[in-house]
This record gives structure tokens, sequence and C-alpha cells, in this order.
């Protein structure tokens, strides 16, 4: 069963000429991605990881993986952006709720995440939570020297180190670039195992490296099942690929019309708490992609029916420059029907009997078209379930969208030129060495704010 994708509810919002004439050049533009002939072509090595992971990394990686999820009740992942929000998307997407483990059968470590941010609560707080569990760590950063994961590292890493003794090194896994950066020369000092994120593969596209497959094994997934599904929609968006066939193609066209009929914010909507994490994910590989040069669709994420009794008020009457692209799931893991109760005092008798995904069903379709009389054109990503395939086949698909609306708006959708300008002030106010005088200006114009 495969992903499936609806862009009928747009109809109504964009001119047919400009659809049409979008809809062929995005198969221009996937065939420029998958040929390498357009921008950033140094950075496709993602394109093809699903159909191309080396047998040998796979058996290492599932090694690995086994090894610390015999030999820890915590795994901690470290890792920011693209080196974290793709393994935190897929595990929370097919993790229980209230379990920690998510094959019941094979009782996995608690996965949890550190370095995506610089709160030193959270940080204490997770120091007290390791109290006497065996604590591992995978920490992911392809340059090596991110401050974020960086800092965290350091005390997970004493964490480790003072608590395991020789095991330490047993403990600690590095992914990382193959040669370059901070991280790859401890790890060579310190005898750590080591992954390697392909030079061709930038941060936001690499969930199909160990940088995503390795914590994802250790939370008991079944990572050649990710990749299956990744690779099928890999196959259906070959640089051949006619538009009717490639779903890809046909997402990144309807958007880039909708942007340009003044839709200039997409809303990534969810009736599964499972997938807030996606949305998160998808954020950053389309907000980090296209929002370049003054262009660029603004991506942000609303759970429903939770945020439709916050933002559904402005989703639905607020300006008029909103598109949403709603994912729903067909076929929920659990069903639980709503009771009847004799005395009806709260009036929901008329849902006795009534599953709880099919009230949910009615909410999504019933705000698809309040939305749409609103005047917020509609996009729809159907899910045939919450399983390692078709989660696999949806990262897939809104990578290789996002490389195909990229082009459409003519910006190298694998640069991130941006995200250096905080950096640089960051490193200047802590007084990094080198960033001297440039510290010294920057306080001076705090002190004027
Ligand atoms: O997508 C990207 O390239 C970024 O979000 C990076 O993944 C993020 O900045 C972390 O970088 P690194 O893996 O070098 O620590």
């Amino acid at each position: 069963m495969n992903i499936r994708l609806n862009i009928a509810g747009t109809q109504s919002f964009v001119d047919r000429a400009m659809l049409n004439e979008l809809s062929e050049k995005a198969v221009i533009a996937n065939r420029a991605l998958c040929e390498g002939t357009g921008k950033g072509s140094d950075f496709l090595g993602w394109l093809t990881l699903p159909s191309t992971l080396d047998k040998t990394e796979l058996l290492k990686l599932n090694e690995v993986g086994q090894r610390l999820r015999a030999n820890s009740d915590v795994v901690v992942a470290i890792g920011i952006g693209g080196s974290y929000l793709g393994a935190r998307a897929v595990k929370e997407a097919l993790s229980p709720f209230f379990k920690r483990s998510y094959n019941a059968d094979a009782p996995c470590p608690e996965l949890i995440f550190a370095g995506h941010h610089l709160d030193g609560d959270y940080l204490c707080e997770m120091l007290e939570h390791f109290d006497g569990k065996r604590v591992s760590c995978i920490v992911v950063s392809k340059s090596g020297t991110t401050t974020e994961p960086a800092v965290a590292f350091r005390i997970v890493k004493r964490y480790i180190e003072s608590h395991s003794g020789d095991d330490a090194k047993h403990r600690i896994v590095a992914v990382t670039d193959a040669e370059r950066g901070a991280l790859r020369s401890m790890a060579a000092r310190e005898g750590f195992d080591t992954f390697a994120i392909p030079d061709n593969v930038g941060g936001r596209f690499s969930l199909f490296t160990p940088a995503g497959l390795l914590p994802l094994a250790v939370a008991g997934l079944n990572v050649e099942e990710l990749l299956r599904g990744a690779a099928d929609v890999e196959k259906l968006s070959t640089p051949d690929a006619a538009f009717e066939q490639n779903i890809c193609a046909q997402y990144a066209a309807a958007r880039n019309a909708l942007y340009k009929s003044g839709k200039k914010i997409e809303i990534l909507a969810n009736y599964n708490p499972r997938l807030h994490f996606v949305a998160e994910w998808w954020k950053q590989l389309f907000g980090e992609s296209e929002g370049k040069e003054n262009k660029g669709i603004f991506p942000a994420g609303v759970d429903f029916t939770s945020d439709l009794h916050s933002l559904g008020q402005y989703i639905q009457e607020g300006e008029r420059t909103l598109f949403e692209t709603v994912l729903s799931v067909d076929k929920q893991r659990r069903t639980l029907e709503i009771p009847a109760d004799d005395k009806d005092l709260d009036s929901l008798n008329y849902l006795a009997g009534k599953r709880i995904d099919e009230v949910n069903r009615q909410a999504a379709e019933g705000t698809l078209l309040a939305h749409i009389d609103g005047g917020v054109p509609n996009i729809r990503v159907e899910i045939p379930e919450l399983n390692e395939y078709c989660i696999g086949q949806l990262v897939y698909f809104f990578e290789k969208s996002c490389g195909i609306s990229g082009y459409l708006l003519d910006v190298n959708p694998f640069d991130q030129p941006g995200v250096e300008a905080y950096k640089r002030n960051m490193f200047a106010l802590l007084g990094k060495p080198g960033f001297e005088a440039e510290g010294a200006k920057l306080k001076n114009r705090l002190a004027a704010l």
C-alpha cells in the first residue's frame, strides 16, 4: 500500500494554465535533480540512499544498535537540526505513547534526545534521570563542531566515563564526517565506534544514513522496512517519470502554484499526535531548503484537533495567505468505541457505538470543507498506516518534493547560508577565540537597545 496525494482541494484557488506550466517545469526539475544538472548538485547523495545503502554498513549498524540495546537502559541521541529531527520524527511516529519500548517482545532501551537546544534545566534533569541506569550515547554531527550538540556531548561523555570506567568507549558512538571535524578526530583518539555521513548528503536529507538509522535501530525499529518504503518512492520518481505517476512532482507543482497565487504559508496539519515531530522535521526540510533569496513558502505545523481550538480561528478567518497540507492515516493500530450511557447527561449518545477514529475522520472532513469555504486551499497526503514502510515512503516523498520545489523556486535547496548569522554573533558574544573585536561591537549594540 502506497501513500497517496490528493490536490483536488487546490483547484478553485489556482489558475489551471499556471498549474499546467508548473507541472511541466516540475517534470524538468525532477529530471535535473536525478541527473545532477541543477543547483547544489554536489549534495544529491540522498537521492539514491534508500536503494544503494551498503549492506556491510547496514550490518554494522544493526550490530552496533544491538550492542547498545543490550548494554543500555537509556541511549541519548545527541544532535540538532538535520542531525536530530529525522530520527526524532520517525521514532515518535512509530513508538507507543506510554511504553518506552517500541517492540514489547524485544525490550529496547529508552531513547532520549539532547543537544537540540541550550537549556540547562533539561540537561540537569537528564543527568538526574540517568541515576542508577546504564547510559550510552550516539552523537551525530556532520561538521563535528556544532555548539549545541558539542556542549551536550561533553556533559554526557563525562557522565558515561565517570560511571562506566573502561566500558565507556563501548557506550559512545559517533556519526560524523568521514574525515573532517573535531568529532571525527576525538572518536579516533578515544576509540569510539564511528559511522560516516557521506559528503554529498546534507543534514536535513540524512535520515537514511546512520545519522537517522542508528538511533532508530536502537529504538527497535525495522530500518530495512523504512528503506524499502523510501526505495519504492525513489522508483516512482525516476528521471523519466511522467507527472501523473510522480506524486513528488505533483506536490511540488501544486504548492508552487499556490505560492504564486499569494498563498505564502503552508501549514502541515495532522490528526494523529504521533505525527507532531514529522511536522517539525518537515518544517526544517522545507524552511531551510527554500527560505532564501527573499523567497520561499513559510512552513508551519499544527496538531488537529487540538489546534482547531487555538489556531483554528486564524486558519478559518485570518489573513488569507495560508494553504493546508493535511496528513491523514487510513488505518489506526487500535480501535475504541464510545460507550452508550443510560443517563446521557452529556448528550453524547448520538456518538455511542462510533469508533474514536471515525469521529476523528469526520472532524477532519468537516474541517477540510470549512477551511476550503474559508479560503484555505487543501492538499491531502494519505498514509495507509503508521509503520516503517509507510513512514519511509513519506520521508522520501517529502525529500524529493522539496528538491523539485526548490528548483521551481529557482533556489539552491541544498545550502543554508542564512544559519551562519546567529552563530557568528553567538561565538562573538561568548568570547570564542578569533571573534574578540566583533564581540565588543555586538555588546555595545546590545547595550544601546
Ligand atoms: O540541515 C542541516 O544541514 C542543518 O540543520 C544541520 O543538520 C545542523 O545545523 C547540524 O549540523 P551538524 O550535523 O554539522 O552538527
